[in-house]
C-alpha cells in the first residue's frame, strides 16, 4: 500500500490517503510536544515504539471485541487503517489521580479513585480540549446520544481490558486518553494508544514510564519508552 496525498500532520502523526478510499495510512513521529505545543522536543525512535505498541495493543482489543480503526502495521512507522470522521472529543479514563484531575481538584497524585472516572474534553487546541459534560456535547451537536452511549461503553471495557494487561506486565495503567470515529455509521476507536496517551507507573516503584517524563523533564525518555516496549512484547 502506497502513501498518496497527505491530508492531516498532528503533533505525532501524519495521515496520508491510499488508492483504496476507506484506507489511511498513519505515520508515527518523533516529535513530542506538551501543555497545546508551546513545549517541543523529539524522543529518538517514539514513532516506531508506539506504532508496534499501538499494533500490538489495537489487537488486543479487537480479540477483545473493541471495534477499532487498525488495520495492519506496514512498516516501522506506518500503520493502515479505517478513514475514520474523528469524533471531535478526547475521552479521557482515570484510576489514580494525576496530571489534569490533580490540578482541577487539587489532590495529591498517586489517590486510587473508588471507581474509574471518564472525563469529555472539546477537541479544541485553541481551548486547551476543555472539559465538558454529556449535556455540551449534546447540546453543540458534537455526538448524539447513541454515539456517546457507546463510546461510554467502549472507553469502559477498554480501561477493564488495559488495566489487567498492563498488570500483567508490571505496569499500572494510571489514566489514558481515546478518539473515536464514526465509520460507515458506527463507532470505532481511532488515533494510538501508546505512552504518549497513557501514564504507566512501574507497579512496585512507581516510576513513571510515559510521556510524563518528557513533560517534567525527568530524563531518561526514550528509555521509558522502550521499557514499555520491552515488557509489552516479552
Ligand atoms: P491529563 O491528566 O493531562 O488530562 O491527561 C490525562 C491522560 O491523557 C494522560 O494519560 C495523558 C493523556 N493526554 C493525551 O493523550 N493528550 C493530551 O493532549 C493530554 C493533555 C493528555
Ligand atoms: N500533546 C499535547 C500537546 O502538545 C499535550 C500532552 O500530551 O501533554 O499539547
Amino acid at each position: 500500500m502506497q502513501k498518496l496525498k497527505q491530508i492531516y500532520e498532528g503533533k505525532a502523526k501524519k495521515l496520508y490517503e491510499t488508492d483504496d478510499q476507506d484506507l489511511l495510512i498513519q505515520e508515527f513521529k518523533d516529535d513530542a510536544t506538551a501543555f497545546d505545543a508551546t513545549k517541543r522536543g523529539t524522543i529518538v525512535n517514539k514513532g516506531v515504539i508506539n506504532n508496534k505498541l499501538s499494533e500490538t495493543i489495537f489487537g488486543l482489543l479487537e480479540k477483545k471485541g473493541i471495534p477499532t480503526h487498525f488495520v495492519k502495521r506496514l512498516n516501522d512507522r506506518d500503520m493502515l487503517v479505517k478513514r475514520v470522521e474523528i469524533v471531535p472529543l478526547e475521552v479521557t479514563m482515570r484510576n489514580i489521580v494525576a496530571g489534569g484531575m490533580a490540578k482541577l481538584l487539587g489532590l495529591e497524585e498517586g489517590i486510587i479513585l473508588k471507581r474509574p472516572v471518564l472525563e469529555w474534553h472539546y477537541k479544541e487546541d485553541k481551548l486547551h480540549d476543555p472539559l465538558i459534560n454529556d449535556d455540551h456535547a449534546l447540546a453543540l451537536g458534537i455526538a448524539t446520544e447513541k454515539e456517546l452511549e457507546a463510546i461510554r461503553k467502549y472507553s469502559v471495557k477498554i480501561n477493564e481490558v488495559l488495566t489487567k494487561f498492563f498488570d500483567s506486565k508490571g505496569l499500572t495503567l494510571v489514566d489514558f486518553k481515546l478518539e473515536f470515529g464514526r465509520y460507515k455509521g458506527k463507532i470505532i476507536l481511532a488515533d494510538e494508544i501508546s505512552p504518549d496517551t497513557c501514564r504507566l507507573w512501574d507497579k512496585t516503584t512507581k516510576e513513571k514510564l510515559d510521556k510524563d517524563r518528557f513533560r517534567r523533564d525527568l530524563g531518561n525518555v526514550e528509555e521509558a519508552y522502550q521499557e514499555v516496549l520491552r515488557r509489552v512484547m516479552a
